[in-house]
């Protein structure tokens, strides 16, 4: 059974799997907006050696083809600069469609980074 790795909410896929770790088949990447994938041909110039799969899809839509094609089937998950663009409870919202993706064994792992604050609560008038 292949070991898939994703990265969701990929944008340029800068920080993607097929980047850090792979180039293969088993390398998938996510975003809502395709358009950002081939930006991220353009900006790595790898349009004919990438080997990973890009799914175009809203992390929140159960009906999206990330929730198609992939429940429960992901064993590595990078979730990066996301989860701190929304408040407690979207971000509990966010973490359960995620999570939603990896196959329930152990060892899956959901890794990312974020931005946060020891002030919890919404920063008005920040640029971030
Ligand atoms: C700051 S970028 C992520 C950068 C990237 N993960 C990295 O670490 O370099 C946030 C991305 O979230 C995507 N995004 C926003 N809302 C989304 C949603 N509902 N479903 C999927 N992707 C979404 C945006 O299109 C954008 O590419």
């Amino acid at each position: 059974m292949d070991n898939y790795v994703m990265q969701v909410v990929c944008t340029f896929r800068s920080s993607s799997p097929s980047k850090m770790f792979i180039n293969d088949s088993t390398s998938l990447d996510s975003d809502l907006r395709p358009e950002f994938f081939n930006l991220g041909y353009d900006l790595f110039l790898d349009r004919s050696t990438i080997k990973a799969t890009f799914i175009p899809s809203d992390i929140f839509d159960d009906t999206s083809a990330l929730f198609q094609h992939l429940p429960s089937k992901l064993n590595i998950i990078n979730a990066a600069s996301f989860f701190h663009f929304f408040d407690w409870g979207r971000q509990v919202a966010v973490t359960k469609q995620v999570v939603k993706l990896l196959r329930p064994v152990p060892g899956s792992l959901l890794t990312g980074r974020h931005s946060g604050n020891v002030q919890p609560g919404k920063r008005e008038g920040s640029e971030l």
